[in-house]
This record gives C-alpha cells, sequence and structure tokens, in this order.
C-alpha cells in the first residue's frame, strides 16, 4: 500500500517535469551559475515594462523570463554579492484590486516570494534601493539587451530604460563602475536543460500541426494572408503565446526575399511559396520553414532546385552530431549546394567566383564564390527564449553538443533581378552570357527548407517533422484541406501540464 502511494506520488511529480515545466529549484540554479561567475557587487535585472502603447500584448524579457520564470511587466531582480554570498530580491508590483480592474491580478509579493524562494518588495522600491546600493558596492553588474556590448553606451534603438536608469546612478556616484554580465546570461542560456528542450518541443510540434494545415489548404488564386492567418490560428488554437518571429509567406517572386513578411500577394498556379514559421510556446521558439508548389506539384525547374536544397540541409544533418562543429556543417550544405548549382548551370563550375562588389560579395571591389550570388545566409542558429538564440556552438569552440537546440536551414534563391546587379565587367559578362539560360528558367524560385534539432543525452534528433520530400509535400497537398480541423486534445492538454502563468 505504502509502495503503491509512493508511486502514486511519483507519477504525479514526473510527468510535470518531464512535460518541461521548469521547477523552482532549476530557476535558483540559474541565479546561482551566474552569480558564482560575478565578482562582490550588486547584479541588476530588469523585466521588460508595461508596454507604452495601450492594448498591446506584454511579453516578458527573455534574460529576466530564464533568470526568474516571472511573467509580470515592471519587474526587476537585484542580487547583492558580499563577501562571496548572494542575496536576491525580486521587485513586482503589490497587489492592488483597484489596478487589478484594469490589469487582472498580480501575484503579489508573498506569492513571488513562495513560487522563486527569493525575498520580495514593491516595484517602486526599486529606484531608491539601487540608489542606495550606489553608495555601499563598488560595482554593479547588469543583464540586458546590449549583448557584450558597453552596458551604458545607446544600441542601434537608442537607450533602453534599464540603461537610462543606470546612467543616471552612474552620473550621480563616481566611483561606481558598471559591468555588463549579460555574457554570461548568454553562456548559460545556450545549453538547453531537458525542461527548456521539452517546451522547445511542443512549440515545434504547433508549427508542424500548422504547416500541416497549410500544406492542405493552399491553392492558386488564394492569397498570402489567408495562409498567414491559418498559420497563426493554429499557433493559439494549439496553446502558443503567439508567432516567435513575423510570420513569412512569400509566394512567386517574394519567394526569394529573405525577410518577406508583407503577405498579402495573390499566389498563382506554377510558382512556390516558401512558408517560414514559428510559434512561441512559454516563451520557447520555434523556427520551421517549407517552401510548396500552389499547384500542389512542382514544375521540373522547382523540383532541381528544392531537391538541392534538400541535399545540402541532409548533409548538413549528416554532419550533425554530438561535438560537431557548427562550421563542418555549414561547409557539408554549402559544398553540396554549390556542386548542384553547377550542375543545373547556375553557376560555371566548382570553384567559380563572381567579381560580385558591394552588391553580391558585400565589399567594394571584392570578388566571391559565385553560389554565394543564390545561397548568402548562414546555415543556421540557436532557438530558445529568442527565436535567434545563443547557442553553445558559439562558446564552445564552435561546438553543438548536448542542450542544442538549432536550425538547419539552407536556401537557394533565384532573383529574377540578378544578372542585371552583377557589375558589368569583362570577366562577369562572359559569366552571364553561360549562366543566363537557367538563370532565367530558374527565375523568381525561392526555396528554403528550415528543420529545428536538439540534442539530448540520446543524441541529436530532428523535431520538426513536417513533410519535406518532394514526394511526401506532394501527396499531404493532394489531400484536400477539409475546413477547420477538430481540436488537438493532446496538444492542448499539454499546456496545462506545462505550468501556470
Ligand atoms: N525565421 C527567421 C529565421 O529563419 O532565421
Ligand atoms: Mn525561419
Ligand atoms: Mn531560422
Amino acid at each position: 500500500m505504502r509502495l503503491l502511494t509512493l508511486f502514486a506520488a511519483l507519477t504525479v511529480v514526473l510527468p510535470g517535469s518531464l512535460q518541461g515545466q521548469i521547477s523552482r529549484q532549476e530557476y535558483a540554479a540559474r541565479r546561482d551559475s551566474l552569480i558564482s561567475n560575478i565578482q562582490d557587487g550588486a547584479l541588476v535585472v530588469f523585466g521588460a515594462r508595461e508596454p507604452e502603447k495601450d492594448y498591446i500584448s506584454f511579453y516578458q524579457d527573455p534574460h529576466f523570463l530564464y533568470l526568474t520564470g516571472v511573467r509580470e511587466p515592471n519587474a526587476a531582480l537585484v542580487i547583492v554579492k558580499r563577501d562571496g554570498r548572494a542575496t536576491g530580491t525580486l521587485f513586482v508590483q503589490p497587489n492592488n484590486p483597484a489596478a487589478e480592474v484594469w490589469t487582472g491580478a498580480r501575484m503579489g509579493l508573498d506569492t513571488a516570494r513562495a513560487r522563486t524562494g527569493l525575498a520580495a518588495r514593491a516595484a517602486d522600491d526599486l529606484l531608491p534601493v539601487i540608489d542606495s546600493l550606489a553608495g555601499v558596492v563598488r560595482t554593479f553588474y547588469l543583464v540586458g539587451a546590449f549583448g557584450d556590448e558597453d552596458p551604458l553606451e545607446p544600441g542601434e534603438h537608442g537607450l533602453s530604460y534599464d540603461q537610462e536608469v543606470m546612467r543616471a546612478i552612474a552620473s550621480r556616484h563616481d566611483s561606481l563602475a558598471v559591468s555588463n554580465a549579460t555574457p554570461v546570461v548568454l553562456r548559460l542560456r545556450s545549453r538547453k536543460s531537458a525542461a527548456e528542450l521539452e517546451l522547445i518541443r511542443t512549440a515545434v510540434n504547433i508549427t508542424v500541426e500548422a504547416h500541416r494545415q497549410a500544406f492542405q489548404a493552399i491553392e492558386p488564386e488564394m492569397n498570402e494572408f489567408e495562409v498567414q492567418g491559418l498559420v497563426e490560428y493554429m499557433f493559439r488554437r494549439n496553446g502558443a503565446d503567439r508567432p516567435s518571429f513575423a510570420t513569412i509567406i512569400g509566394s512567386g517572386p517574394n519567394s526569394t526575399t529573405l525577410h518577406y513578411n508583407a503577405n498579402d500577394r495573390f499566389m498563382r498556379a506554377g510558382e512556390v511559396v516558401v512558408m517560414d514559421i514559428g510559434a512561441s510556446y512559454r516563451g520557447y521558439a520555434a523556427d520551421v520553414t517549407r517552401t510548396v508548389p500552389i499547384s500542389g506539384t512542382f514544375t521540373a525547374e522547382q523540383r532541381a532546385i528544392y531537391q538541392l536544397v534538400r541535399d545540402a540541409q541532409a548533409a548538413a544533418e549528416k554532419a550533425a552530431t554530438p561535438g560537431a562543429s557548427f562550421g563542418g556543417l555549414s561547409r557539408a550544405a554549402a559544398e553540396t549546394i554549390e556542386r548542384g548549382l553547377a550542375r543545373i548551370g547556375l553557376i560555371e563550375g566548382v570553384g567559380a567566383t563572381v567579381e560580385g562588389g558591394e552588391a553580391l560579395c558585400g565589399q567594394a571591389g571584392a570578388s566571391c564564390p559565385q553560389w554565394t550570388m543564390y545561397y548568402m545566409h548562414g546555415l543556421g542558429h540557436g532557438i530558445g527564449l529568442d527565436v535567434h538564440d545563443p547557442e553553445q556552438a558559439h562558446y564552445q569552440g564552435g561546438r553543438i553538443n548536448v542542450g542544442s537546440a538549432f536550425t538547419i536551414e539552407p536556401g537557394v534563391y533565384v532573383r529574377a533581378n540578378l544578372l542585371s546587379i552583377i557589375p558589368d565587367t569583362p570577366r562577369n559578362r562572359a559569366m552571364i552570357a553561360k549562366i543566363r539560360p537557367a538563370v532565367e528558367r530558374h527565375a523568381n524560385i525561392g526555396v528554403r527548407i528550415e528543420d529545428d534539432y536538439i540534442i539530448t543525452p540520446r543524441g541529436v534528433e530532428w523535431i520538426s517533422k513536417a513533410p519535406r520530400e518532394i514526394a511526401e509535400i506532394e501527396a499531404l497537398m493532394a489531400q484536400r484541406w477539409a475546413g477547420t480541423p477538430g481540436r488537438n486534445a493532446e496538444l492542448v492538454r499539454r499546456y496545462e501540464r506545462t505550468g501556470s502563468r
């Protein structure tokens, strides 16, 4: 009987952690790792502010979410480290019935303490507390959106709120040093825990489900926005927070624009459409691209390009073993693309270069490999709390390993204007004469295939199993869409099992 009770208790506890709920202990361990990497001083991490424009949804800052699990606006984390011992305090909005009529219930200080194990104070106390700490500590450590840049210097979008606060404090305390602890957090975030990998897996499952619906719904004369609408409907319907980046539905010429997201063109028979989509689930991003023929069957030209991109992805995937260098994966894909382009006649041959200058090689007067005229982006990136998340490959000698979560996304894009943007040199003229027929035959075909992978102690796993072989895509597209799908109770139930707000 006792054994049975114990077993029952275990089955209640285990699924929660296995299904991806991130425990209070895991958040505490993340903070401990961060703290062990800084000297004595005060560490400050600001959560995201309430959006300035009314009625825009609130999303927590990923660093703050990673360190606390708290999803409320205007919160902050302060950890003081003195003689090697650390004390953390969470600043949150206190319960306030009058304000909560508008915002809904806040967790308040008691729940904040209970949920995180940290001391808790009212958010309004934050600035006075920081100011008084500035009188007693020598160094402030900041974690924020400034990557490894100087935390007090404006970034691309000017100064953020936390930077403004810290600049004001620093200006009043001459001897205060302000140091950037963000690189430590980026390194920690680059290795995903088992619970994080499970959340990523769910984000990816939701995204795959959306792709499958879109494959079946697409038909000539439909607008790109109809596909976007269906995809994002499927995301939310299955428990996603939101798209993890702006949905890309690019048909015909738009298939060759890497970050196209106007999504308002009518799609024609005989074209392809690139669908680069990703759900965010409890803050974790998926990022999966499929390219399909609008009419349900690829033309010979589309097929040739599609297969070479797929071969490049397969070559990279084969090289993706625990401990492999991401550079090795990239080379495997690029070499396959180069050989394929040469076979089709889109480049003169393996090893051939173009005098591409600024327009094609990114530098005036420069030459670069001809294959870069068609494949001009990186092979992939980490995924996690951000769609472009820190990945171990950047920190551990370029290597992927257990805890890695990343994309492999080669592409080939034959832009209709390619031949007109190639610098006019004698050498290039000779090249154009050779490749013109192939470029004209394949113009406006853009193909990207993007999949998501995780590395667990069991090895590398391809987790975005939407159809991707030509025959599989055509077979699913032949099963025409039967309208709004029924509930996917399994995906929705996961939401209940993966935690609460
Ligand atoms: N969707 C953005 C990317 O593929 O990186
Ligand atoms: Mn993508
Ligand atoms: Mn991507």
